[in-house]
């Protein structure tokens, strides 16, 4: 890592980033939108697209490789047999991420099956309290007090959001006391993709910076598994349905723009983790909510803020600048 960063890596830093905010807004909206909005013939199979994405994250992974050997054929070739195949123990290390991500992936179609755009996501921001635990118990990184303090108000933030859906669903179903059962496994889906997104996260980062090796040579190495995970998944879950109407039944337009979407969601965070961090990963994602909050409500109409979500909205933006804030312009550079 060199101290000062150089013009050209903090154009690609913000790039990314900028990307990044741009696709994870998409990709909820039009997700969100595949899932609900669209009545005509049969609905898509969410552990087909999982693996689609798979898919197309390998072949342009591998494109980007080629490019970074000048185009050379042979060159690909002995990279991928040399670092892929004849490093099975590295390769392997792999699989423990991709595992999680893939259950994670199809995680994220029951939660936006169930739960509007906003609230999903608003709620997902509970993964910056995740990805810090396990930084503190995977990476020995240290906290400050901000850092703990915007967790605190993270939380309050989410719980607040979480009061909304109640109020709303009383207001639909007077005599309920609980959650509806759709908002119940849409919220268990969130807040289990929380844990697992925390430490797949982590993870790939401690791979990441234990080794030298090129981010797109480790992405191929994660599709591979995860298209593997992905596939037994599909069969497992939806193999009856594959087997009467193939892996393919209802993609339309807007199926394959979803897995596009997640195709290049691997690559963005791949790059934004290696030329930014995952602390302005989170400021990027909430960004996209303010985005997605803006678009759900004014062009889907898929969604009925109160002032207490826009609250709960407010104090988690407000924290993951909080989180942010401290360390960089400290004057005593006291380290972990
Ligand atoms: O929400 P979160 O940031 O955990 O989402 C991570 C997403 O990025 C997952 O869909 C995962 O499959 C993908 N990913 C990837 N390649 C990486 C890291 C994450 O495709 N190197």
């Amino acid at each position: 890592d060199s101290p000062v960063p150089t013009m050209a890596s903090a154009r690609l830093k913000y790039l990314s980033l900028g990307v990044l905010v741009f696709q994870t807004t998409s990709l909820v909206l039009t997700m969100r939108y595949s899932r609900t909005l669209q009545a005509e013939g049969p609905r898509y199979l969410a552990s087909s697209a999982v693996v689609v994405a798979e898919v197309m994250k390998i072949l342009a992974c591998v494109v980007l490789v080629f490019k970074e050997h000048s185009y050379s054929m042979r060159a690909l070739n002995s990279i991928l047999r040399q670092e892929i195949l004849h490093k099975p123990v590295e390769t392997l290390k792999l699989a423990i991420p991709s595992g999680i991500y893939t259950l994670q992936n199809n995680l994220l179609y029951v939660a936006l099956s169930n739960l509007d755009a906003a609230t999903y996501q608003v709620t997902y921001q509970l993964k910056i309290l995740t990805t810090a635990l396990f930084s503190v118990s995977m990476l020995g990184r240290r906290l400050g007090v901000y850092q703990w303090l915007s967790l605190l108000i993270l939380m309050a933030g989410v719980a607040l959001v979480q009061v909304r859906l109640n109020q709303l669903q009383r207001r639909v179903n007077p005599s309920a006391s609980g959650m509806q059962s759709s908002q119940f496994v849409g919220v268990t889906a969130v807040l289990v993709a929380c844990c697992s997104s925390g430490f797949a996260g982590v993870y790939f980062e401690k791979i990441l910076k234990e080794s030298k090796q090129s981010v797109w040579i480790r992405n191929i190495q994660l599709g591979m598994f995860g298209f593997v995970f992905g596939l037994f998944g599909m069969l497992a879950y939806d193999g009856e349905r594959v087997r009467e109407s193939g892996m393919f039944q209802g993609y339309n337009t807007i199926t394959w723009t979803v897995v596009a979407l997640q195709a290049l969601g691997g690559l963005v965070i791949a790059a934004v983790i290696k030329y930014a961090d995952n602390i302005l990963k989170g400021f990027a994602t909430s960004l996209s909510i303010i985005l997605s909050t803006l678009i759900s409500y004014f062009l889907l109409q898929d969604f009925d803020p109160s002032s207490v979500f826009f609250l709960g909205a407010v104090l988690v933006i407000t924290a993951t600048f909080l989180y942010g804030y401290e360390g960089k312009p400290s004057a005593n550079p006291s380290r972990a």
